[in-house]
């Protein structure tokens, strides 16, 4: 959601505002803006995107050392052109842009309209640059002390960046609630929403910690002060993502370069932690809260929408594995109903961005009662990763595409070590079993890519399937969570209307959908409940549905009962939505591309939800 990139140095600005918002589209926005500080500050801003801005400046001045640009994703006011950042200040000296939301925005803009401003746009940035103009104007302060004196009447959310006409050489930045990376280089210095426009010129970075308000003038040290006026000292850290990952290399997209990375980023995800000759699992993020974990009363996962998901699967794996009653909660629901929490009760939070707005607000809550507060988070430094207690990094590397894939797989494979090694210590499970457990979760990057050799399959059945209005997808067991995310992947980015069910309560309400335009995609793999799931399906042919089955390879019992059959290596009924989830993965992923839909960047959707 929203992106922001700013620059100051003694290179062209524009090459790489212009590079660097390309890389935040994968965030989710509909307007882009760019703001260059040369003499003047020229604004050029329109709806649609960042190609589209490129192409609306063409034969426009760029030149210019110090410059800023954002994608807006809409929240106040409709996204257009006026609504678009930068935005200028009521005498122009000054120019804003803005991740986040300012939510006492309407007290504000009415008092700065009774003091005589005017507001060209909807938003509730522009208040934030009226406010700073008005503060300076009337209290006779510089810029610096003014944004610090507007920050502290300001309630909300942001990540600002703020360029001055009067300060040719300064850069403004400051953050609440909504990321931002400081990139370090030599007499210069990159600023972002995250680290993606930034990796390519340098590895030093300073990740702004809420509440502060840096200070970046050209062929000086970074300064930091918080909205207190307290001076901090910038705490450089080093980049580990390589400019590779941020590239499609060879793929039609980023979700299919993901969905193939899978065997790579679950081996990595599991690396230094499973140790098969050892016969142990060690993540050594949450060592402190090995005990707590162990003792806990309960356990308590908080996330949203395909991380949500993956904590459901943890839900199946904790209780099963290590017999702690666990229940598994959407961030945003659990951050406003009172929930009982106690210093006995462990929560953990689980986000591939490790900035989705409800889920920090469900850590701040959980922390505020006492509980003690683990985070999965794929983003290194990442809000989420800071707010926690101690956590664990997936290690999938950046996921691009909108549609969550690796990631997903990656946080899987982190709660199924994570359930182990409290079983393990909790003796739950007897070692010569747990061997075997951890022996199969070992092979499991390979099967993942015997997995994906189905794809040539997946699309011919992909085509058939392209044109459906509505599709049931069903599961029980392990497998339940796993049909609720092929259901959720065919929604986001095919726009076909996809409901994921457990199996037996199909009966219960869904089954009135069914006849012999309606696609069943039911995952029937054996162990478990498999002749259930067999039932089911049964009861689906009877009402003439299609079915596509998720099979193990070989099984002739569905294959003579399912109009197609996906196969999938056999494994542990525990490790199964590792494997199960490529194939709709791959389905949902040929449908879009059938339906011309844009695959990585659906509709509406953001990658990065920092707003509530
Ligand atoms: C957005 C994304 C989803 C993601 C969800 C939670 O809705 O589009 O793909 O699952 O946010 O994000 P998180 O970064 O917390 O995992």
């Amino acid at each position: 959601m929203c992106g922001i990139v700013a620059y100051i140095g003694n290179r062209d600005a524009y090459p790489i505002l212009i590079k660097g918002l390309h890389r935040l589209e994968y965030r989710g926005y509909d307007s882009a803006g760019i703001c260059l500080l040369n003499e003047q500050l020229t604004i050029y801003k329109c709806k649609g995107k960042v190609s589209d801005l490129e192409h609306y400046v063409k034969a426009k001045n760029m030149a210019g050392h110090l410059g800023m640009a954002h994608t807006r994703w809409a929240t106040h006011g409709e996204p257009n052109q006026v609504n678009a950042h930068p935005h200028y200040s009521q005498n122009k000296k000054l120019a804003i842009i803005h991740n986040g939301i300012i939510e006492n925005y309407a007290p504000l803009r009415s008092e700065l309209i009774s003091r005589g401003y005017s507001f060209v746009s909807e938003t509730d940035t522009e208040v934030l640059i009226h406010l700073i103009e008005d503060i300076m104007t009337n209290e006779s302060v510089d810029l610096v002390e003014a944004l610090r004196i507007a920050l502290n009447q300001v309630i909300g959310a942001y990540a600002i960046v703020i360029l001055s006409k009067d300060n040719p050489d300064m850069i403004l930045a400051a953050r609440k609630g909504s990321p931002m990376v400081i990139g370090i280089g030599k007499d210069e210095f990159f600023i972002a929403s995250d680290a993606t426009p930034i990796v390519e010129y340098t590895n030093n970075v300073v990740y702004m910690d809420d509440e502060e308000i840096a200070i970046i003038q050209k062929e000086k040290e970074l300064k930091i002060i918080t909205i207190t006026n307290k001076r901090k000292t910038p705490y450089i850290e080093k980049l580990e993502i390589s400019l590779n990952a941020l590239e499609k290399e060879g793929f039609d997209h980023f979700m299919l370069k993901e969905i193939y990375e899978q065997p790579r980023s679950i081996r990595d995800s599991m690396r230094g932690r499973l140790h098969l000759d050892k016969g142990l699992v060690i993540l050594g993020g949450i060592r402190e809260y090995e005990q707590k974990l162990m003792n806990a009363r309960r356990i308590i996962i908080t996330a949203c929408g395909t991380s949500w998901h993956a904590g459901l699967v943890g839900e199946y794996l904790i209780e099963e594995l290590a017999r702690i009653p666990v229940e598994v909660e959407y961030s945003s629901e659990f951050r406003y109903r009172n929930p009982v929490l106690s210093e006995e009760d462990v929560v953990i939070a689980i986000s591939q961005s490790g900035e989705t707005a409800d889920t920090l607000a469900a850590i701040e809550l959980a922390k505020s009662k006492g509980a003690t507060v683990l985070g999965i988070c794929n983003v290194v430094g990442s809000s989420i990763a800071r707010a926690t207690h101690a956590g664990v990094y997936t290690h999938a590397g950046p996921e691009i595409g909108v549609a969550s894939t690796k990631a997903f797989t990656a946080q899987v494979a982190v709660l199924t070590l994570l359930a182990l090694q409290i079983a393990q210590k909790k003796g739950t499970i007897p070692q010569s079993r747990f061997h075997q457990m951890l022996s199969e979760l070992n092979v499991i990057p390979e099967k993942v890519e015997q997995t994906l050799a189905i794809n040539e399959q997946i699309k011919k059945i992909a085509n058939i399937y392209k044109d459906v209005k509505n599709s049931l997808y069903l599961g029980r067991g392990y497998n339940f969570p796993v049909a609720l995310e092929g259901a959720l992947k065919l929604k986001e980015i095919s726009y076909i209307h996809a409901e994921g069910y457990p199996a037996a309560e199909m009966k219960h309400g869904p089954i009135a959908l069914i006849d012999e335009y309606m696609p069943v995609v039911v995952i029937a793999t054996r162990k478990g409940t498999y002749e259930k799931v067999i039932s089911n399906i049964q009861e689906v042919k009877a009402r003439k549905g299609k079915i596509i089955a998720i099979i193990n390879t070989g099984d002739k019992t569905v294959q003579g009962l399912a109009d197609h059959c996906i196969e999938i290596p056999e494994t542990e009924e525990f490790l199964n939505p590792l494997l199960a989830t490529i194939p709709l993965q791959l389905l949902s992923y040929h449908i879009a591309v059938m339906r011309n839909c844009n695959v990585d960047q659906p509709r509406n959707l953001a990658k990065s939800v920092t707003v509530e």
